[in-house]
């Protein structure tokens, strides 16, 4: 068994608090009184390893050559390849409810009504979707520049998952609103604008104001048209719990990403100070502000001001992201634009291989894994709720997720399309 220290058994604690369910603390508190006698733990694994395959992969590489239940094997196969940190809820809910309709001693009744709630939350995902749906057909961006990945359902996807319930609709829709922009506005300055016309439109979000558009190319005017008019109807959304002035923390991050990267686009910095400029032009700073609003009266302006303070588990988040999405996509993005990347930086300053820069990379982001789980329970629960700690865990895991086989969020190839289509088109049956 691999070292057993407080950082390995953090992310045990973790999952049993994200799941806030009592059916895993009992699994919890089993392993935790296994744990102390470490020779029976790998006993306790192959006894309960339904309950553990959620928990950690490492312990159970070990056993996986001895099942002989096959179902439960691919279980496990898919627990290993998704742990705790990548699991997105939909997805897991799905995949968990087909696993458990395999089970020959499954509860009929339970099985029925798991499929039920499925089913009429996707009903409610589909409305959603087409609503936003319709908003999208209206803008011209995608007309006027083409050069853009048109993504809007994988932006939805983005957002639920790290919203799924009912109640959060308007936060969904308006995450998935400022997503689809960040992205057009991330590819605009990656691979599109040229200095000049980016050092315009850098200067006009500084002004935030309508009458700063004349000086833009037309195809730039329209960009900021639209993102004007976005954050205008959040505005008014957020009026109704009488939170409109929070629209300007999301508004304030904005500037701040596209200031980050119009500065920062082409040097080939150190890596340690790439990661820094990574914080912002990660594009987390802005979507885990926006992902609190609309989430009425937990989320506070204490809250939002602590965001700005940009906390540890924030950057862990943010620098995650960034390297994540650079070691996926490096080549591709430097094939459509001169973009820098990690990977670049690491190469550059270490006069090491493509290969070995990738392991670092890897290596680098567990440890940024490891401080954000410690940083959950760092934060004090007065100032900011754990509920408002999900929203950035989450989109982490969403990173995570779309990473794992390829930029699957540019590329919306493989598994993501499947993925989308089994959590927001194919009922359960
Ligand atoms: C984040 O994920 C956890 C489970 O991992 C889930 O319980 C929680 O509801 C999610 N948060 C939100 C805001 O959707
Ligand atoms: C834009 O300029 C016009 C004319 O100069 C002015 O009347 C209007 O108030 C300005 N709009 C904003 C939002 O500042
Ligand atoms: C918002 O403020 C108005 C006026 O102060 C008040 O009447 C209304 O009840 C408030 N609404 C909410 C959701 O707090
Ligand atoms: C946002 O900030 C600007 C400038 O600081 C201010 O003029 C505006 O009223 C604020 N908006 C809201 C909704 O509070």
């Amino acid at each position: 068994m691999k070292n057993f220290g407080l950082i390995t058994f953090m992310p045990l604690l973790c999952v049993f608090d994200y799941l806030g369910n009592k059916v895993i603390m009992s699994h919890v508190m089993h392993l935790r009184s296994s744990l102390m006698t470490k020779q029976n733990f790998k006993e306790e694994l192959v006894n309960d390893v339904q309950g553990i395959t959620k928990f950690h992969h490492y312990s159970i590489e070990t056993i996986l050559p001895k099942l002989s239940n096959s179902q439960l094997a691919q279980q496990i196969t898919n627990a290993l390849k998704f742990p705790i940190k990548d699991g997105i809820v939909r997805v897991e809910t799905r995949k968990y409810i087909s696993f458990y309709q395999q089970n020959q001693n499954h509860n009929q009744v339970l099985l029925n009504f798991a499929k039920l709630d499925f089913n009429m939350l996707q009903t409610l995902h589909k409305k959603e979707l087409s609503h936003i749906t319709r908003w999208w057909k209206e803008l011209e961006i995608v007309n006027t520049s083409p050069y853009v990945r048109d993504r809007l359902v994988e932006a939805y996807f983005w957002s639920l998952g790290v919203h799924f319930e009912p109640q959060t609709s308007v936060t969904r829709k308006i995450l998935t609103k400022i997503s689809f922009l960040l992205s057009i506005i991330d590819d605009t300055y990656d691979i599109y604008g040229t200095i000049d016309e980016l050092t315009l439109f850098t200067e006009a979000i500084d002004r935030w104001n309508i009458n700063a558009s004349e000086e833009l190319p037309s195809y730039m005017k329209i960009i900021y048209q639209n993102l004007l008019d976005v954050y205008n109807e959040i505005e008014k959304e957020l009026a109704n719990e009488n939170k409109s002035f929070l629209v300007n923390y999301s508004i304030n991050e904005m500037i701040y990403f596209q200031e980050a990267k119009w500065y920062y686009g082409k040097k080939v910095p150190k890596m340690e100070q790439y990661m820094k400029n990574g914080i912002p032009t990660s594009g987390y700073l802005l979507l885990a502000t926006t992902s609190l609003l609309g989430m009425g009266e937990t989320a506070t302006k204490d809250a939002f001001d602590w965001l700005t303070t940009e906390p540890p588990i924030l950057v862990a988040s943010c620098i995650i992201t960034r390297l994540l999405n650079d070691l996926l996509s490096h080549e591709e993005e430097q094939k459509r634009g001169d973009v820098v990347s990690g990977v670049e930086c690491y190469m550059k300053e270490y006069g090491v291989t493509k290969e070995e820069a990738h392991t670092k990379i890897r290596k680098i982001i567990e440890n940024y894994w490891k401080d954000l789980n410690a940083e959950y329970f760092k934060v004090d629960v007065a100032i900011i709720p754990r509920v408002l700690l999900m929203p950035i865990i989450n989109l982490t895991r969403v990173s995570e997720f779309i990473y794992k086989d390829g930029d699957a969020y540019t590329f919306s190839k493989n598994n993501l399309k499947d993925t989308i289509s089994e959590i927001l088109v194919d009922p359960i049956i």
